[in-house]
């Protein structure tokens, strides 16, 4: 099974707003014929979340007229920018969507889970007792090959500002605040789990945990400066445009980037 992870692509209301001091529009569009330039076959494309910068029906609907140019299927998890009940309504034309945007779906014998941990446009993530309930339930030790995906990073990331936060906004964490509740709930599946996959720190990590792979894709925009002992966040613009191809084979899960130069 392969899939591309796209993630943070905070596309505005108008195709010339700009993120960062960057056309988001223009950088997503430019992913997006790349990816449909790709020699190969993906069996989808996951957007880990901030498809959009302020959750408005616009701005969801010229996601839509951008995204639907891919090739592959697009699967979304809500980042903490989205608005749930409009990305189901106007980027995916679901008619009665959920307050939450949970759903699992099968590719290639792997069952993918996505849950949608949004936490009110702060940049902590969470989940209800009820999803962290029906996470317990999926991760049973016997099963198909797993993979789950959400926005907000579920392991600490070894750099200050994402960990703890920031002074003078007001919030704790980039984190997911129930961590180790989610960890908690994985640790009968890790035998089966091919890796967790997440976005919102605009950079491409990978972590080792308790056996389990946790990677993130790098934002199709601009990359957030995150060294160690880092206590401040900080545009890195001169980091490129990205995206990553992941590939869950009976054997082993490749993970590798494709940074493209700016448009
Ligand atoms: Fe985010």
């Amino acid at each position: 099974m392969r899939f591309i992870q796209i993630s943070d692509t905070h596309l505005g209301k108008t195709t010339d707003y700009a993120y960062n001091g960057f056309n988001s529009h223009q950088h997503l569009e430019m992913v997006v014929n790349a990816i449909n330039a790709l020699p190969f076959e993906v069996d989808f494309v996951l957007h880990s979340g901030d498809v959009v910068e302020y959750g408005s029906a616009e701005e969801y609907h010229l996601a839509r007229r951008l995204l639907e140019r891919l090739r592959f299927p697009v699967r979304y998890a809500v980042g903490n920018h989205d608005n749930a009940v409009l990305l189901q309504n106007a980027l995916l034309g679901i008619e009665s969507p959920a307050s939450r945007y949970d759903y699992t779906f099968e590719a290639d014998g792997v069952q993918v889970a996505v849950l949608d941990s949004n936490n009110g446009f702060v940049p902590s993530g969470t989940l209800t007792e009820t999803q962290l309930a029906n996470l317990r339930a999926l991760c049973t030790a016997e099963g198909a090959p797993l993979v789950i995906v959400l926005h907000h990073p579920p392991v600490t990331l070894d750099t200050p500002w994402i960990a703890e936060g920031w002074e003078g906004f007001g919030f704790r964490t980039m984190l997911l605040d129930c961590g180790e509740a989610f960890r908690a709930a994985l640790a009968p599946a890790q035998e089966r789990l091919r890796g967790v996959f997440f976005g919102h720190v605009h950079r491409a990590y990978q972590v080792v945990r308790d056996g389990i792979l946790y990677s993130s894709a790098p934002s199709t925009v601009i990359q957030f400066a995150s060294y160690p002992e880092q206590r401040l966040p900080k545009p890195a613009p001169e980091e490129p445009p990205a995206f990553a191809l992941v590939t869950v084979a009976a054997e082993q899960v490749t993970v590798r980037q494709y940074a493209l130069a700016r448009p």
